[in-house]
């Protein structure tokens, strides 16, 4: 054979010639190891510049790689220092690495798209949620109930109550929210006023229970984005005023113009980046990318808005951002406190589906009289379900 047709390891006469020979030299090893029948090899590479042969070693049923077997190509000999040694390997073959395959083999998993129509439901939340299919939400955007802020809301008995109730729908939310996908509530802390003269008023920081809660209930703390409503507007709560006229230390308070956004991602061992590249309609995914402005920090500025029919509606224009940012188009968006459905409104106008549940039935009847103007044609595909199991095609 001419020079020039040799191999590397031929001209240089190593006694390891080639991709068998380095495969024959791993497995006596292994077998001596008695670890031959979990591996496959990976194709063995030769490396002249320290004449050496490197084999991969391969988990026999994830084909995940779990070490290498470095061969001395001049002598044939393993070269122990370089190799993954035997027990690091037996472990990973057959304790840690069967977890890593399971975990391998989740993460390729399929991405179902939700089969969900748009839905409004009359009831109690922690009822109606039940009913719905298991990672069937792709987001959630909500406003939960105020505690006593108004007497109207004032349903429960204390405010340990108040969480519970809280937590129950949170945990439920959990069972249907897709892999990976967000939570994101409007929530800030509410001033208790006082009942006497010589009573204080209180500021319950609601919004750091709701943290708490969701976390013990298995969602990952994204992100605090906080809604600054322009000044003068929280005026109202009269919070402030004495200090303003008295001007005396210690009774500083000063007037709140914020509300949290809190963010919160269903625990997942995938990444964000799972849920954009298994997509399983790429084109979507592009026709729902940001290319325009955006929210470049975690403070936005945003009108409040109000209307006579609810007493506590966040603005459409938040709606917005929130499933412009943490949904694709044609996924499903739930509030589980739809109110007068701004939700489902922003939802529809950003191309999405909405699953509305709320349980005064004149805010029902509010969200079913406008349906049929955000929804234009489509209306037809509409349908209604209760908490007392009636379904209706609209
Ligand atoms: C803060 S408001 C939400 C307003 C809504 N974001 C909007 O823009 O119209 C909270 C709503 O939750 C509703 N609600 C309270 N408890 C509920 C429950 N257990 N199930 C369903 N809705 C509930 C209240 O009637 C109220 O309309």
């Amino acid at each position: 054979m001419k020079p020039a047709n040799k191999t590397v390891a031929e001209r240089r006469n190593y006694s390891v010639i080639n991709v068998q020979s380095a495969k024959e030299v791993a497995f006596v090893w292994l077998k001596r190891a008695q670890l031959e029948n979990a591996i496959d090899f990976g194709l063995p590479e030769i490396d002249d510049r320290y004449h050496v042969w490197r084999v991969p070693i391969l988990h026999k049923t994830s084909q995940e790689h779990v070490g290498e077997i470095v061969i001395d190509a001049r002598t044939s000999l393993i070269l122990q220092d370089k190799s993954t040694d035997a027990n690091t390997l037996e472990a990973r073959l057959l304790g840690r690495n069967d977890s890593l395959a399971k975990k391998k083999k989740k993460r390729n998993g399929q991405y179902t798209l939700s089969s969900l129509r748009n839905t409004i439901a009359s009831g109690d939340s922690e009822e109606i949620l039940q009913d719905l299919p298991a990672q069937s939400i792709d987001l959630v955007f909500t406003s939960p109930p105020y505690f006593n802020a108004r007497p109207e809301y004032n349903d429960y008995l204390d405010y340990e109550e108040y969480l519970l109730k809280i937590r129950k729908i949170i945990r439920e939310v959990h069972r249907i929210l897709a892999e990976g996908r967000f939570f994101v509530m409007n929530v800030s802390p509410v001033l208790i006023r006082r009942s006497h003269r010589n009573q204080s008023s209180k500021r319950i920081a609601v919004p750091f229970d709701m943290h708490r809660l969701f976390i013990e209930e298995g969602y990952e703390f994204v992100d605090d984005i906080i809604w600054v409503k322009p000044e003068g507007a929280g005026w109202a709560t009269g919070r402030g005023r004495r200090f303003a006229a008295d001007r005396n230390p210690l009774q500083y308070k000063p007037v709140p113009v914020t509300e949290y956004i809190l963010v919160y991602r269903k625990e997942s061992d995938k990444l964000i980046d799972w849920n954009i590249r298994a997509h399983p309609e790429p084109e979507i995914v592009k026709q729902s990318r940001i290319d325009d402005e955006y929210e470049k920090t975690n403070v936005w500025k945003i009108k409040p808005a109000h209307d006579k029919r609810h007493p506590a509606i966040f603005p459409l224009e938040l709606a917005e951002k929130v499933i412009a940012y943490y949904s694709f188009k044609g996924d499903v968006v739930l509030d589980p406190f739809a109110g007068i459905g701004t939700t489902g409104k922003a939802a529809v106008k950003s191309g999405r589906r909405f699953v509305l549940i709320e349980k005064e039935p004149s805010y029902i009847e509010i969200i079913l009289n406008e349906v049929k103007s955000w929804l234009g044609k489509s209306a037809s595909t509409q349908i209604l379900i209760g908490g007392n199991g009636w379904a209706i095609n609209l």
